[in-house]
């Protein structure tokens, strides 16, 4: 479906409600997501990225009853990903020498993954591209760790950014607008988005939304390449972004642990008790990392300012839950206070390996664990609570 979205400006992308996991089972998307494609019918034509390769077919048959293919002056890649490259074999099979305008990454990718030697007119920062009537498009390249291809492009006098993954989440609503959808759910799938795709780059994409903000251009509207389209006060999302890159935490602290015979649950209790008695104003939340979703653990570290992880020993290591837990943060560089606890039966070989995984996630250690052997004590018990009251402690010095 075609959607206008401002002036000549269209929205002919694909709203997946049926996903509920992305790239294997990396990110949940319990709300689905979109592929968004913009196309723009100046003097000049243009298509902005494309859909996830098993969309391609419909994406294409759908385009061509909206726009003479054959119309189409250029295609802009602004990143290669398969989720927004992946229609381009079947449109380019029927407009095989339409220019591909991306960056030289974007090529490389491009090339890479379909072996087809399109027509790639390769940009660089600040180039533009003439759509006639006195508009142009701006390219930026945003070259991130490992999305090195990425760049914005900006349509000048409608003021659009097209941001590609940046500003996005994993959405999907007929509502297409920022300002149409429910708040709690954009907001909550914008800081999932961050938390869990943008953190482990939160500097770098800081530092490239400096450079762009530094143009002074206009922005009335940010087009995503995922969820909606930001034309209600569309620098709020910009503003998140730059509070979100800055060691961003709220009042909150956050035990992550999992539990065989409830012994390690019952010292995350207590040592919330602790924390608790220490603060009652600060947000103390659990969770069990065999009945909660990763994403949603890692959007919790995100907007806290300690975490505190816990285990039992099993078989010379960890509960495969917080084990899978913290090798998917082993990259994420947290800045963030952590201490480690848990119990045994006959060796304790636990604590060393959450120590370890959390320094390898970026985490401060900032305590000695606490490990109980056997069934718990009331001496283990106020231990616990004790440790809880000393983390905040520590965490209310280093402030
Ligand atoms: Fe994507």
């Amino acid at each position: 479906m075609k959607k206008n979205i401002k002036n000549n400006v269209y929205w002919v992308g694909k709203n997946d409600w049926e996903i509920r996991n992305y790239q294997s089972y990396e990110y949940s998307t319990r709300r689905g997501t979109s592929y968004n494609s913009y196309l723009i019918q100046e003097e000049k034509t243009v298509l902005i990225d494309t859909v996830l390769r098993p969309f391609s077919a419909e994406f294409v048959k759908t385009l061509a009853k909206n726009v003479d293919l054959l119309s189409i002056d250029y295609i802009i890649c602004t990143h290669s990903e398969p989720d927004h490259s992946g229609a381009l074999p079947d449109l380019m099979s029927l407009i095989p020498n339409v220019p591909i305008y991306c960056t030289e990454d974007g090529k490389k990718s491009l090339l890479g993954n379909y072996h087809q030697d399109w027509n790639f007119r390769t940009v660089k920062s600040g180039e533009k591209l003439s759509l006639g009537n006195g508009k142009e498009l701006i390219f930026f390249e945003i070259p991130l760790n490992y999305w090195p291809d990425n760049m914005f492009c900006y349509l000048t006098q409608d003021h659009i950014l097209f941001s590609n993954g940046i500003f996005g989440q994993h959405l999907c609503t007929e509502l297409l607008f920022n300002d149409l959808v429910d708040q709690c759910e954009l907001n909550s799938e914008t800081i999932k988005y961050y938390a869990n795709i943008m953190q482990p780059i939160g500097k770098l994409i800081t530092k490239k939304i400096d450079d762009f903000l530094k143009k002074n251009l206009q922005v009335d509207m940010i087009c995503p390449s995922h969820g909606v389209i930001w034309r209600d006060n569309p620098l709020q999302v910009i503003t998140k972004y730059l509070m979100w890159g800055n060691n961003y935490h709220e009042n909150q602290i956050t035990i992550i642990y999992d539990t065989v015979y409830s012994g390690t649950y019952t010292i995350a209790q207590n040592i919330a008790k602790g924390i608790h008695s220490a603060d009652e104003r600060i947000n103390i939340k659990l969770f069990n990392a065999s009945k909660n979703d990763k994403n949603d653990m890692i959007t919790e570290v995100f907007r806290s300012k300690g975490v505190l992880v816990g285990s039992p020993c099993l078989n010379q290591g960890i509960l495969g839950s917080v084990s899978i837990f913290l090798e998917m943060i082993r990259g994420f560089k947290f800045s963030k206070k952590a201490a480690v606890f848990g119990c045994y039966g006959w060796k304790d070989t636990s604590i060393k390996i959450m120590e370890t995984k959390l320094k390898e996630a970026g985490f401060d250690i900032v305590m000695e664990p606490i490990s109980f052997n056997w069934f718990l004590t009331d001496e283990a018990l106020d231990t616990s609570t004790n440790y809880g009251w000393l983390f905040y402690d520590i965490l209310s010095r280093s402030e």
